[in-house]
């Protein structure tokens, strides 16, 4: 039988990336997964037939479109993984009241209030993965908001264990370092890809295949031990 078998998975940002790998290796490992996307629909059709998936589709920068994200898994859940996100270039200097707005209630706010709404979802022994990336260990100039959004996921994760726990329910932030994916290609140039990966103990940059891996692992039966955690999964990008 497989790993997740018999159980339900939501996964934001499914459409593309990291959360497109994270939903297919669910799937694969036997769950039922209900994944959201944003402006992507092709892609998600695209997702949804391949796996047998359903995708709904919803704005993080709009909570009102919550109801409709959990509204699929309204009779249990037992995996949540935040991980729909957008990333954000400013220097401190030019920061506007809107970008902050916008960033955090995008990166930070959904998320947190996704996980309100599966607590009473989610069965005992359930699963939450929130994606998070090596920037906050390792900030860089003009990620500030970007930072700020993923620093405060990982304390809500933090909490969240702890509430949880009682459960048997884990609570676990995924760090990504440099994977390839659009937000990857879009935020940086190829020759600070090449040094990136020239600065990797592996070598070679990520692959959304490889984060899904890790995700599936925390997801799955044999991670019931590990909670409150923060998994960096850079290649070793930073050691
Ligand atoms: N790639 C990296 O190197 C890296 C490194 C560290 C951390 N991460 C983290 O990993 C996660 C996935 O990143 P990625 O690289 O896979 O990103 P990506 O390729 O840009 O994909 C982003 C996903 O989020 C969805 N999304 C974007 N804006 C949204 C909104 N307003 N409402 C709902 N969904 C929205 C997109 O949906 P549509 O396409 O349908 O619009 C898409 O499915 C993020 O949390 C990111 O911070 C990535």
């Amino acid at each position: 039988m497989k790993p997740l078998t018999g159980k339900t998975a939501l996964v934001t940002g499914g459409s593309r990336g990291i959360g497109r790998a994270v939903a297919r290796w669910l799937a694969a490992d036997g769950a039922r997964v209900v994944f959201t996307y944003h402006e992507s629909k092709d892609a998600a059709d695209a997702l949804a037939a391949e796996i047998g998936a359903q995708a709904v589709r919803c704005d993080q920068a709009d909570l009102a479109t919550l109801p409709a994200v959990v509204e699929p898994v309204r009779d249990g859940l037992d995996i949540l993984v935040n991980n729909a996100a957008v990333t954000h270039r400013g220097t401190i200097a030019d920061l506007t009241p809107a970008d902050f707005d916008r960033i955090l209630t995008i990166n930070t706010r959904f998320p947190l209030f996704l996980l309100q709404a599966a607590i009473p979802l989610l069965r005992d022994g359930g699963r939450v993965v929130n994606i998070s990336t090596l920037n906050t260990a390792v900030p860089a100039p003009g990620l500030a908001l970007y930072c700020a959004s993923k620093a405060a996921l990982e304390q809500i994760t933090a909490v969240a264990a702890r509430e949880l726990g009682p459960r048997a329910i884990t609570v676990n932030t995924v760090s990504p370092g440099a994977t390839e994916t659009d937000m990857l290609q879009s935020a940086n140039t190829p020759e600070s890809l090449a040094q990136t990966a020239a600065f990797t103990a592996l070598q070679r940059l990520g692959q959304p295949s490889d984060i899904a891996a890790v995700v599936a692992f925390l997801s799955g039966p044999d991670a019931a031990w590990l909670t409150g955690q923060n998994l960096r999964a850079t290649g070793g990008l930073l050691i």
